[in-house]
Formats: structure tokens, sequence, C-alpha cells
């Protein structure tokens, strides 16, 4: 049974802690609605699954275009007097594309931003995620779960160290800071023409691929997972329609220094490595 003295000191609640109860109810609500779609969406794990797999969907497209124009290299030195090779052009046509409209390189750094923003956001919200997974496995909760594929296992391993190669890779071939062989800018075919020549390179630049391929494996898996494509009739489908992208990109990178390597290529006819140095 409740006294007036009971209504007395439920009011004194309402009129004291409680009036503080509400001011911080109301003050997280005002927070809550100030804070962006984006915010909300980067703090939910669905949120942040969604944003890892469009990143992963713009870095597979980056990697694609990359193979595809490295293919270019297949096609030779091509003649001094016409500026060399068909790569160079297109490594020329990439930095000048958007000109006379806008400065030189202004559309390469756009898309240079792009990925690296890109790449943050994938590799954050990836950490993000496997901490918060982590977090709520109850104690004694195996670390290794049964029937993951080998891809699926080792995309923790082959994620940083992609990283790590992109980071030398552009030290090596943008920057042109790894210069064991000679290095030029512009001179693509020469560039790579040479350091292919030191088997070292040739292994590294395999194997990385061969890590890029189960990364891509497993993640363009995850990416139809997490977009709601994947169901029981398409699976098989979608299994071995990434299955396919992987064969296609690996094999397409592979050639590449397999090509210099194994001297199926010819030498460059322009450029630090040219046997009679020819610079445009
Ligand atoms: C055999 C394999 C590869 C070869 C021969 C190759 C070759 C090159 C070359 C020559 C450049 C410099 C282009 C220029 O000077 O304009 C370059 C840049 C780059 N490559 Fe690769 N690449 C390979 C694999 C990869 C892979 C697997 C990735 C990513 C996972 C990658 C990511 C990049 C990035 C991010 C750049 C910097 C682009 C820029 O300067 O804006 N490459 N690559």
């Amino acid at each position: 049974m409740t006294t007036d003295t009971d209504y007395g000191q439920g009011d004194n609640r309402q009129g004291g802690v409680g009036r503080n109860i509400d001011v911080d109810v109301a003050t997280q609500e005002l927070r809550r609605r100030r804070r962006t779609w984006i915010g909300e969406a980067w703090d939910s794990n669905v949120g942040k699954k969604i944003a890892v797999a469009l990143t992963g969907i713009v870095l597979v497209g980056y990697v694609v275009l990359h193979m595809i124009g490295n293919l270019t290299a297949l096609l030779g030195a091509g003649e001094a007097a016409s500026g060399g090779a068909q790569i160079d052009e297109y490594g020329h046509w990439l930095r000048e594309f958007g000109t006379p409209l806008l400065p030189a390189e202004t559309f390469l750094w756009a898309v240079r931003v792009f990925l690296l923003a890109s790449l943050v956001v994938h590799v954050v919200g990836v950490y993000q995620l496997t901490m918060r997974n982590r977090a709520a496995r109850p104690a004694g909760f195996p670390a290794r779960r049964i029937g993951r594929s080998w891809s699926a296992r080792t995309m923790r391993l082959t994620g940083p160290l992609l990283l790590a190669f992109i980071v030398f890779h552009i030290l090596h071939f943008t920057v042109l800071a790894v210069d064991v062989t000679p290095l030029a800018h512009g001179e693509i075919y020469s560039n790579i023409h040479g350091a292919f020549q030191k088997w070292y390179f040739v292994v590294l630049y395999v194997a990385a691929v061969a890590a890029l391929g189960y990364h891509l494996r497993h993640g363009v898996w995850s990416l139809f997972q997490t977009l709601g494509i994947d169901t029981p009739a398409r699976n098989a489908y979608l299994r071995h329609g990434a299955t396919a992208l992987t064969v296609f990109v690996v094999v397409g990178f592979w050639m590449v220094p397999i090509s210099f390597a194994t001297g199926a290529l010819p030498e460059p006819v322009t450029g630090p490595n040219a046997p009679t140095e020819v610079s445009k």
C-alpha cells in the first residue's frame, strides 16, 4: 500500500534524479538525431559489412582494370621512332586523361584518392568487425571453425600480406624508389622488363598475385552473401563465378612477369633498360 510519504518520495525522485535521467535521454536522442545515417550505419555490424562489401567492389574493379592495362605489355616493345611500347602510351594516356579541360594528372589523383579512401574503409571495417567478433565470442569457443574453406581461413593472413605488397609495389613502380634495376618515369615497359630479369622480383610478384587470388576468391564470395545475392538456386553459379573471376585476374597478372622472365617479350627500345638507351 502506498502512503502520502511514498508519493512524496516518488515525486521527489521524479523531480531530482528522474529529471536528470530525462535530460540524459533527451541529450542522447538529440545526439542520435544529429548523427548522419552514414555514422549510424557504420556503427552497426550490418552497415560495416556493407561498407566492406562496397569498397571491396571498388578494389576488385581496380584490380581487374589494372590487370587488363598490364596486358598491353604483351603487345611488345614497339618502335623507338614511334615512342616505344603500347603500355607506355597507356600510362601516358592515364596521366593526361581530362586535359586540356583539367590540369595533367588531375583525373589520376582523383582516382588515387578514391582508391585509398576505399582501401582505408575496407581495412578498418574488416579490422573492427574482427575485433567485435572476438569480443562477442564466449570464452573457450574454438578459434578455428570446422568446415570453412582454406581461402576463408587465410583471409586474415592474405589481407595484411596484400597491404604490405601494395606499399612495396607503389614504392617500386610508381615512386621508383626500389631502384635495384634501373627505373625511369613514364618508361613502364623498360621498368618492368628490367625488374623481371631478377628472379626474386618474379617470385615476389607471382606470390603476391597468388595471395591476391585467395583473397579475391573468398572476398567475392562473401560479398555475394553480404549483399544478399546468394540464394540456394544461384549458389553454385556464384561460386563458379567467383572462381572464374579469380583465375582470370591471377593468370592475367602472372602472364606479365612470366613473359618477361622467360624472354617471351623483346627487350625495351626506350628507357634505362634498352640495350642502347633511347629516352623519349
Ligand atoms: C604482376 C603483377 C603486376 C604488375 C606487373 C604491376 C605493374 C604496375 C606498374 C608498372 C605500375 C606503375 C604504373 C605507372 O607508372 O603509371 C603499377 C601501379 C600500381 N599497381 Fe600494379 N602491378 C601488378 C600487380 C598489382 C596488384 C596485384 C595490385 C593490387 C593488389 C596492384 C596495385 C597497384 C597500385 C595501387 C598501383 C599504383 C597506381 C598509381 O600509381 O596510381 N598491382 N603496377
